[in-house]
């Protein structure tokens, strides 16, 4: 119907072009100062329209996100610009450079302010929304203690994760298993075992389900809405739910802590975990399998933790992971001096083809037996200094690679298979984007 419509009508065009009356130019004489003036005319209601919006947002304390204005981002453009500029003027944008500001007072405000909408949303105060050089200070110190803790059982957080994910499986094998579910509630299950020593008992499935629904709500509102976000009150209700549940077996800080304080310790790991760990079991396991993989992972998780030869080996395939699905596509910094947020494009970074070349796309952890110098320094997982995450020594890659391979055990190749039952748009690329991993099912049989 619509296609024929179209057609016959443009059938009709090319049999009777419409006549266009034109102005003879010869005939008629230059008015270049009419033009001038007009055009001057026009350019000036222009930025007239444009800053009488400006004020009309202020006055009503309408805060929109203008993101980069188009013209810069245009001028900006990759593929425009030789990419060790390119590359530089981003990590200007990620080490605050750009704004010529080195002191902590100044950096924090910059990332902060670029970061209010999760704060609020959350009602968190960690080091990533902070503007005060104590509580950044006092946060960090209590993040490194975490990660540093002496004696971390990575064999017991390796069966932790395989026993939920084991759980998870349908009885009824017909059934697919949600992906994107089990992978947050494993995620988010060490994650809280790890920094609270709570017994797996006192985390009931329910309660994690809720808590990790709420979070992904709460995150879509805080980087989708114009409007201020508020605090969810079924998520801290069911936080404080999970810390009265059962005081005998939950540990001192967690009975303790507000609901708030705990999801300011958790979001900065549990956030950026879930979905790089997700994306890789898939690429890892199902979408570029590898005859090296096998014996990547053998000794996980017995290595994890010893600095050595297979541990590095093994640590490759988080390494991979975070280059293609950076838990941060794209890092936010404030203007000093204007409303607008300014990005890097960490993503972009870490995918151009003139630097990864024509594989740049594909999912191949031995890429890392040799970076090229331009590949190091366009490799930024962790972010860069002065604000570099504290996971960046071991700690993010181990979680990460215990994490992929517990998926890897349980929901097995061999045993079955995955797929995405909301296509994307982009064959072979994995969507990333937040609600872009929802429709993803492991099939056993
Ligand atoms: C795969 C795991 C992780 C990734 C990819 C990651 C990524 C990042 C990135 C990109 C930043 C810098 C943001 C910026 O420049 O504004 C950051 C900062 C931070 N991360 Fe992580 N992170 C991970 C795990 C963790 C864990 C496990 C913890 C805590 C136990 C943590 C705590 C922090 C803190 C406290 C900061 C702020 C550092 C500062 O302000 O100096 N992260 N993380
Ligand atoms: C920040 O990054 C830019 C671009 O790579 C670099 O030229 C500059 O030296 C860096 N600044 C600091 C303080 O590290
Ligand atoms: C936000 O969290 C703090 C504790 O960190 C708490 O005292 C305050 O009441 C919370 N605000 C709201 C609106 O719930």
């Amino acid at each position: 119907m619509m296609s024929s419509d179209l057609s016959s009508s443009h059938d009709a065009w090319a049999s009777t072009p419409p006549k266009v009356t034109r102005p003879n130019p010869c005939c008629e004489p230059p008015n270049l100062l009419g033009e001038c003036m007009f055009l001057g005319f026009v350019a000036i209601l222009g930025i007239t329209c444009v800053l009488l919006c400006k004020l009309i947002l202020w006055l009503f304390h309408v805060e929109i996100d203008f993101g980069q204005p188009a013209w810069l981002q245009w001028l900006q453009r990759p593929e425009k610009q030789d990419v060790n500029t390119w590359l530089n003027g981003q990590k200007s944008i990620i080490n605050f450079s750009f704004a010529g500001v080195s002191k902590p007072q100044d950096t924090l405000h910059l990332r902060a302010a670029a970061n209010e909408n999760i704060a609020l949303a959350f009602n968190i105060t960690n080091s990533l929304t902070t503007a005060s050089t104590s509580t950044h200070k006092n946060f960090l110190k209590m993040a490194s203690g975490t990660i540093n803790r002496p004696g971390r059982d990575w064999i017991k957080l390796f069966e932790k994760a395989t026993s939920t994910l084991t759980a998870e499986l349908p009885r009824d094998t017909s059934q697919p298993l949600h992906l994107a579910e089990a992978t947050r509630i494993t995620c988010l299950k060490v994650v809280l075992i790890d920094n609270f020593q709570i017994s797996s008992d006192s985390l009931p499935r329910d309660s994690l389900v809720i808590i990790t629904d709420e979070i992904n709500n709460q995150w879509l509102k805080a980087k989708s809405s114009s409007e201020k976000p508020v605090i969810s009150s079924l998520l801290i209700h069911h936080l404080t739910a999970l810390q009265r549940r059962d005081p005998r077996c939950l540990c001192w800080p967690f009975d303790q802590l507000k609901p708030e304080e705990i999801l300011s310790m958790i979001m900065p790991q549990y956030e950026t975990l879930w979905r790089v760990v997700m994306v890789t079991y898939i690429l890892a396991f199902h979408l570029y399998p590898s005859p090296t993989l096998p014996s990547r992972i053998s000794s996980v998780p017995e290595c994890l933790g010893t600095n050595s030869l297979e541990e590095r080996e093994a640590l490759k395939l988080a390494k991979e992971g975070l280059r293609l699905t950076p838990s941060n596509k794209r890092i936010y910094r404030h203007t000093p001096s204007s409303s607008f947020k300014i990005k890097a494009d960490l993503e972009l970074m870490h995918r151009h083809p003139s630097i990864w070349g024509p594989t740049a796309l594909e999912f191949s952890p031995s890429r890392f037996d040799n970076l090229s110098p331009l590949q190091t320094e366009a490799y930024l997982p962790y972010s860069l200094r002065p604000h570099r995450c504290p996971a960046f020594g071991g700690f993010g890659d181990r979680m990460v690679t215990c994490l992929v391979v517990a998926m890897g055990r349980v929901l097995d190749t061999k045993a079955g298979k995955v797929f995405n039952t909301e296509p994307t748009k982009r064959a072979g690329v994995v969507d990333t984007g937040r609600d872009g991993l929802e429709g993803w099912r492991y099939q056993r049989g």
